[in-house]
């Protein structure tokens, strides 16, 4: 049996081979010609010349040993529907979807934009686009109307494919009216939008743009739609994600790199096999959704659950009990779900019989280890924390289990996953830490491995900028994290080095935050910062100084100016965005050239020392904000 040491020395020293050896996990029309191209770094193409599909590797490959198998699962505790759906039945829906998307104008290479909430039809309509070669853009359905309208300028669709209404704790979240708003705020416009009316929200249709799902259904029920055979680079979906700047990244992903990076992912790290279940319990409009709920499941021949709900409604058993009623083996969910669940321990939250389940996987912000221990007691299963991103599209560092089998330690994801070439450097000096336990900036030797960000859509320019620095002659790529390796070579997460911040394993941009309250007419400069918070990992607080201070001076006025900025903010962006404490001060701290230091403010808020402020213009601004943030 091969150690993991030796499976990743191979997959960094003979990547062509190590890779070419994964790519037979999937199906190729066409046979690639050169296992990768770096020709042009930091941009790499993986399995040139090869032509694949990734709705063939999903559902096609599949019908010949398990038409009849589970593939789809859907679970809406919020409506009380359950729906499975066979592969055979998949394949049939999927058809379906691609020749309504087809005959709405969709074309090869064209965009199509998904706001949807978590129903079957959102996972048609990814593979359908994937089917036909349009290129999928799924916007989390929590995203309000300007989130929403600066995505749809970006992607520019064709085609925008949406419902009439979400629901969440049993409130009906009508979807269409944000569209119809962020349609009116972009400058170009598709010409078609297919609603999908659930029936849980009046849905008033425009003559001529709007199409009704359930009639073109009955249209082309049976139709049958071949997939496209798209050269391995060709875009297969991009998928907005947040920087340092107010403007979400597309980030772009490629076909035939992505599939066999999930393939081999699906049996290196989650050990999946064909006939299991898997349980993802994130959503499709995050990266763990397109990899690990709707494509990786799928390409391993799986069943996959898709859950609309909460994890404690009806009751936090919720979760479990499906897990017994579908034996699902391998579940995949966040630390903050974890930690809701912990706080409503008794003895019945795990009365499930849990037997079929063989691993629990955490990944989206850091696990803290009484969190960790917590559910491994209670599930006497194995926990393992992966670490990842967006960009990367599958875990960076985790353990592969399916290599070799390895300890989990506690508040640690793990070793550096095969194709990753990770290191940790000095943020000042840029220099290499190699010695245990020092704090560095975790960054990843170019080029990446298959499955990863090609570059941001549209925009080569912006990728090689916000992501890549040449380090004597070598592109790197920076993970914008802080980290720490110790003797054994197991990583630790520190949290990010940007304006990033994590709220309940959702990755938020504190400057898109910003822009939203600087919206607002008494407004006069903002910080939003991500501050630790016991149960969402993190939160946003927003500190302000108002241009008119009479205005906040009473109590009454300042809880009403509150009031306004907390609304604009969940009517533009969504309530997901929305900050935990509005905190109005006389002045933000700034250096001399006018920059703010939010990692100073940040500090004082969680009661440390603000670190290195000699820079900083007024260090009496630090009082204030100091007396702001004890709590009134
Ligand atoms: O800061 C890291 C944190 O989440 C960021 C990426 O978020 P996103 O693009 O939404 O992708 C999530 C994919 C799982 C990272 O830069 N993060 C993610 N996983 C972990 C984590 N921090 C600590 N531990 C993790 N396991």
């Amino acid at each position: 049996m091969t150690t993991y040491t030796e499976f990743y020395r191979r997959s960094i020293d003979e990547p062509d081979d190590f890779w070419a050896e994964q790519a037979s996990l999937i199906d190729w029309e066409k046979p690639f010609e050169r296992v990768r191209d770096y020709g042009s770094p930091p941009f790499t193409r993986w399995f040139v010349g090869g032509l694949t599909n990734l709705c063939h590797n999903a559902i096609d490959r599949h019908l010949a040993n398990r038409a009849d198998q589970t593939a789809l699962i859907w679970v809406s505790t919020e409506t009380g529907q359950e729906e499975t759906y066979s592969f055979g039945d998949l394949h049939a829906e999927v058809q379906t979807m691609a020749a309504i998307i087809l005959s709405l104008g969709v074309k090869r290479g064209d965009r199509v934009l998904i706001y949807m909430p978590m129903i079957p039809q959102a996972v048609f309509a990814m593979l359908a686009c994937a089917r036909i070669g349009a290129v999928h853009s799924v916007v989390f359905g929590g995203f309000a109307s300007s989130s929403l309208a600066s995505r749809i300028e970006d992607a520019r669709p064709t085609l925008i494919i949406s419902a009439d209404a979400g629901c969440r704790a049993g409130k009906v979240i009508p979807y269409k009216p944000l569209l119809d708003e962020a349609l009116e705020l972009v400058s170009t416009r598709p010409a078609k939008v297919l609603i999908v009316d659930r029936g849980l929200a009046p849905t008033p249709m425009r003559a001529h743009r709007d199409e009704s799902y359930i009639s073109l259904r009955q249209e082309f029920l049976g139709a049958t739609v071949a997939c496209e055979w798209l050269e391995s680079s060709s875009p297969s979906y991009t998928l907005y994600t947040s920087g340092t700047t107010g403007n979400p990244k597309a980030v772009q992903r490629d076909t035939g790199g992505y599939s066999v990076a999930l393939a081999a992912s699906m049996k290196h790290i989650f050990c999946g096999s064909p006939g299991e279940t898997f349980f993802t319990t994130s959503d499709i409009g995050w990266v763990v959704g397109h990899s690990y709920i709707v494509y990786g499941p799928l390409i391993a021949g799986m069943a996959t659950l898709l859950y609309e709900g909460l994890p404690t409604r009806p009751d936090p058993g919720i979760w479990w009990r499906l897990v017994e009623k579908y034996k699902v083996t391998t579940m995949f969910s966040s630390p903050t779900a974890i930690r809701v669940m912990k706080q409503h321990e008794n003895e019945s939250l795990f009365e499930a019989d849990l037997s079929s389940l063989r691993s629990l996987y955490l990944a989206g912000e850091p696990l803290d280890v009484p969190t960790g221990k917590w559910i491994n007691g209670a599930l006497r299963k194995p926990i393992i924390d992966n670490y990842w991103q967006t960009e990367s599209g599958w875990p960076i560092l985790a353990l592969a289990n399916g290599v070799e089998s390895a300890d989990s330690k506690f508040g640690s994801p793990g070793l550096p996953m095969y194709g990753f070439s990770v290191r940790l450097i000095d943020d000042q000096t840029g220099e290499e830490i190699t010695v245990a336990n020092r704090k560095g900036i975790l960054i990843i030797d170019g080029p990446l491995p298959p499955g990863c960000i090609q570059t941001i859509a549209n925009d080569d320019e912006r990728f090689v900028k916000t992501y890549w620095s040449k380090v004597r002659g070598r592109y790197v790529y920076s993970t914008f994290d802080w980290g720490v390796r110790d003797e054994d070579g197991y990583y630790f997460i520190l949290g990010r080095a940007d304006d990033v911040i994590n709220v309940a394993g959702h990755r938020l941009g504190t400057r898109e935050i910003e822009e939203t309250i600087s919206g607002h007419p008494n407004v006069a400069e903002v910080a939003v910062v991500g501050v630790a918070d016991p149960l969402k990992g993190q939160v946003a607080v927003a500190f302000i100084t108002v241009k008119d201070r009479s205005a906040v001076a009473a109590s009454e006025g300042a809880s009403t100016q509150k009031h306004e900025i907390l609304k604009l903010v969940e009517l533009r962006l969504g309530a997901i965005a929305r900050p935990a404490r509005v905190l109005f001060v006389p002045a933000l701290p700034k250096t001399r050239s006018g920059k703010l230091l939010r990692r100073a403010i940040q500090a004082i808020y969680e009661g440390r020392e603000p670190g290195n402020i000699t820079t900083i213009e007024d260090p009496s601004v630090l009082g204030a904000i100091a007396e702001s943030v004890i709590p009134t």
